[in-house]
């Protein structure tokens, strides 16, 4: 059984569509430990405890020695037992050292098609903005493992979405949630969770 820390920031969507994943069997050999905010007003909390699981929530703010807070949320990590952490809405920078406690055992979803509209300052509804300025017929959502960069990591899986004329940020986003953040993110963890994804060179294979 694979364990899961889910780290959240804000309403909890993807979080509510891996809990209800699970629940409909799409996502098996798998459980949620722990779901930890950097926001104690995230609704992703509300989501979480209703699920019956155990919260946690750690800010930057708390620590006046950044360092501080980058050890405390590795050993908050650690002693959850997660074998894997998923970055679901999910607005902390991962501290390198998190990162290399969890070579390939931490996940985030993306809501653009990477390499496009990723990087430092792309989130929430900046991506989609960007994406509607720059005039795109197709945007999308990815699913990567996370490296020391800002969605650098290996590609898992994506999943394109029609960029409709008259569209807002607002119209895009949910419909980048529904249709592709709220498939790729559950899909990505079940086949983590049985073994079917692993990485050579740099890339993602994803056996049969
Ligand atoms: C959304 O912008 C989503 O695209 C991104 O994080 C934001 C909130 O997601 N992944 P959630 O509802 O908190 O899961």
């Amino acid at each position: 059984m694979l364990k899961l820390a889910v780290m959240v920031s804000g309403g909890g969507t993807n979080l509510q569509a891996i809990l209800d994943a699970m629940d409909a069997g799409k996502i098996t050999n798998a459980e949620v430990v722990r779901v930890i905010s950097n926001s104690t007003k995230a609704y992703a909390l509300e989501r979480a405890k209703k699920a019956g699981i155990a919260t946690a929530c750690i800010t930057r703010k708390q620590y006046p020695d950044p360092e501080q807070f980058d050890q405390a949320l590795l050993e908050l990590l650690q002693e959850s037992g997660a074998d894997l952490v998923v970055l679901a809405g999910c607005l902390v920078v991962i501290p390198q050292c998190v990162v290399d406690a969890f070579p390939n055992r931490i996940i985030n979803i993306h809501p653009a098609l990477i390499p496009s509209f990723c990087g430092t300052g792309y989130y929430g509804l900046k991506v989609h903005e960007q994406a509607l300025a720059r005039g795109v017929r197709v945007t999308g959502a990815t699913v990567h493992f996370v490296d020391g960069g800002t969605d650098t990591g290996p590609i898992i899986l994506q999943k394109a979405v029609e960029v409709q004329q008259g569209d807002t940020p607002e119209v895009l986003q949910r419909r980048v949630m529904e249709q592709a953040e709220w498939v790729i993110l559950p899909r990505a963890i079940h086949l983590i969770a049985n073994g079917k994804v692993r990485v050579e060179d740099g890339r993602v294979i994803i056996m049969p």
